[in-house]
């Protein structure tokens, strides 16, 4: 499907929960608690249906998001029922990666091909205080992940005065795994002050820290990993290295190529992350009526986010789905 700005999209990112066992400093480091029922969720069997819905009106990449998705005790059911979705070209999940260990074998078998895990700090005091979590789980993750055959991606927020020490460390680790590495501006999704100046550390000045600690980076414009926004790199003395830059902020056209929807566990759809407006699917899900609900959603897609002008978010991040 074409929307109004001559984008495709075909590609529908699916929050399966709101909640989440860490509490990132650029997500919820207010110890949000997620909705007080878990009836608020959609469940699998509507979950499923909505993505059977887009996929018949030609959506062909899935993707499973949170909150953290696996805190849902049904993800594997997700899974399989958008697994066997025709003519499905991805399913991939993001997570912060504690729990993957354990589950990777089950994601891997129920038709998961690709994981983008978050990593924002090598150094465990440092990952500690960004998430509050553990970093030697998502390490094991990691491994599990690619153990099991999954694609892995690494995800790391760009926060001055937390991470950027641990940036050209992050990019050996990926380099050394064969693993691209993507680095994401900061972006206003929480409900918390943490995008402010000081905080801020844009794509051009992380090229400059990482070139002065590794060498020359080299675009690779042709490059592609799965189907977000980065633009990939790679280090000229650390040959096979991806170093993907996403930047919402800084770049101009970065909603030029957007490609996908949204769907929150709560069952929104919504058609930009940077932008207020949401369709509430409970009456198409009561009727039947989704692919009249996805058409209008897309049909709203705006051109461009409002991060830039004095966007504050209705809900955070882990509420909309990442
Ligand atoms: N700014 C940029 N990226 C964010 N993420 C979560 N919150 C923010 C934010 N405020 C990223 C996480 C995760 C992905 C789902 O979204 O790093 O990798
Ligand atoms: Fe949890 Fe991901 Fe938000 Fe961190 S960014 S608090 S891991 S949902």
């Amino acid at each position: 499907m074409t929307d109004p700005f001559g984008r495709s999209i075909d590609y529908l990112r699916i929050s399966v929960t709101d909640r989440c066992n860490e509490r990132c400093l650029y997500c919820m480091p207010e110890g949000y608690k997620g909705w007080a029922k878990r009836t608020d969720h959609l469940t699998a069997a509507q979950l499923i249906a909505v993505a059977r819905a887009a996929s018949r009106l030609g959506f062909t990449k899935f993707r499973l998001t949170g909150g953290e998705p696996l805190l849902r005790d049904d993800l594997l059911e997700i899974a399989q029922g958008i697994g066997a979705l025709e003519n499905l070209h991805s399913l991939g999940l993001s997570t912060n990666g504690t729990r993957l260990a354990p589950l990777a074998a089950a994601l891997a078998a129920a038709g998961v091909r690709s994981a983008n895990i978050s990593l924002d700090a090598l150094d465990p005091v440092a990952y500690r205080r960004i998430t509050g979590g553990r970093l030697d789980e998502v390490l094991a993750g990691i491994d599990a992940a690619l153990a099991h055959g999954l694609f892995v991606k690494l995800n790391t927020v760009l926060m001055r005065g937390e991470n950027e020490h641990e940036l050209p460390a992050l990019v050996r680790f990926a380099s050394a795994r064969r693993i691209p590495i993507r680095f994401i501006e900061l972006m206003p999704l929480t409900r918390t002050d943490v995008l402010t100046p000081a905080n801020f550390l844009s794509l051009p000045d992380t090229r400059a820290i990482l070139e002065s600690a590794l060498g020359p980076l080299a675009p690779l414009p042709d490059y592609r990993a799965g189907h977000g926004p980065a633009r990939y790199h790679e280090g000229r003395d650390l040959p096979g290295s991806r170093i993907g830059f996403i930047g919402a902020l800084s770049e101009q056209d970065f909603c030029a190529t957007c490609n996908k929807l949204r769907l929150t566990a709560d069952g929104k759809l919504r058609p930009c992350l940077g932008r207020h407006g949401e369709l509430d699917l409970a009456a198409a899900l009561a009727t039947g009526q989704l692919d009249a609900a996805i058409t209008e959603a897309i049909a709203q897609k705006p051109e461009k986010h409002e991060f830039l002008e004095n966007y504050a978010p209705d809900r955070p991040m882990t509420a909309i789905g990442g």
